[in-house]
């Protein structure tokens, strides 16, 4: 059963962690594992970056859970008009900190009391899938199915497993385990859902969510997901 208050505690936690976050995908301080781990992870990156640009330029893009905007700056280049949730102030000001003159609508609010206004043509979520904690996938996934317009596309990416992912002092926690133990920079702990999805897995929640997916994982670390909504 879903411990009470992890939804809060999870937006506590990444307000708490925005300004340190990018230090997790740039592989800095805690997360340097050293240089050949290290180019593994950025090798996989480029696989992820090479399954991104295959996506065409739309005219209305929708983000969630966007944080610091590493995929923002991308998703800006293809889309006229991209329209970004997070519950995250912190987040919020940082991503608009990096593109100061990009369309973009920022949202500051909780997935799981939000609802799309429109359905838009490209839905995107990276590093979030894995946080829905299984309870609230169905209508997580049916809030996406909405906010997707039939023949749109949803891109999704995530993590594959924990290992050498995580700051080198993260507690490590079985990959089947669904509520783990974060640490911040300065020492304080929070518990968060994680959830790793297998590819199979991943296409057919889609595929019940009204999605035709292909999902692929990359070499190490990551899963990502381009489906057509039907
Ligand atoms: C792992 S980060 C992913 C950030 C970004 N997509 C990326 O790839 O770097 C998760 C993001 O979800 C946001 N978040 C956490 N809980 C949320 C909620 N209930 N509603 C909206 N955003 C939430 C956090 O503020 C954070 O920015």
């Amino acid at each position: 059963m879903e411990p009470a208050n992890v939804i809060d505690e999870m937006i506590a936690y990444y307000r708490a962690r925005a300004a340190e976050y990018d230090e997790w995908f740039y592989r800095q301080n805690r997360y340097d594992h050293g240089p050949e781990i290290n180019q593994l992870w950025f090798d996989d990156v480029a696989q992820l970056e090479a399954a991104f640009s295959t996506i065409e330029p739309v005219d209305d893009a929708l983000e969630l859970a966007a944080g610091t905007g590493i995929w923002t700056e991308k998703l800006a280049k293809i889309a006229k008009q991209l329209t970004v949730v997070d519950a995250s102030p912190e987040m919020i000001e940082i991503n608009r900190g990096k593109l100061p003159n990009a369309p973009v609508c920022y949202i500051q609010a909780n997935i799981f009391d939000w609802e799309p206004d429109r359905a838009y043509d490209l839905v995107f979520f990276s590093f979030w899938l894995s946080h829905v904690p299984p309870e609230r996938l169905d209508a997580f996934l049916a809030t996406v199915r909405q906010a997707t317009r039939p023949g749109g596309r949803l891109f999704i990416i995530d993590s594959r497993f924990e290992q050498t992912g995580a700051a080198r002092n993260n507690p490590l926690f079985e990959d089947e385990q669904t509520y783990r133990t974060r640490i911040l920079n300065d020492g304080n702990a929070y518990q968060i859902v994680k959830i790793y999805y297998e590819t199979e897995q991943l296409r057919k929640l889609l595929d019940k969510a009204g999605f035709d997916a292909d999902v692929h994982f990359t070499d190490r670390y990551f899963i990502y997901a381009s489906a057509i909504a039907r």
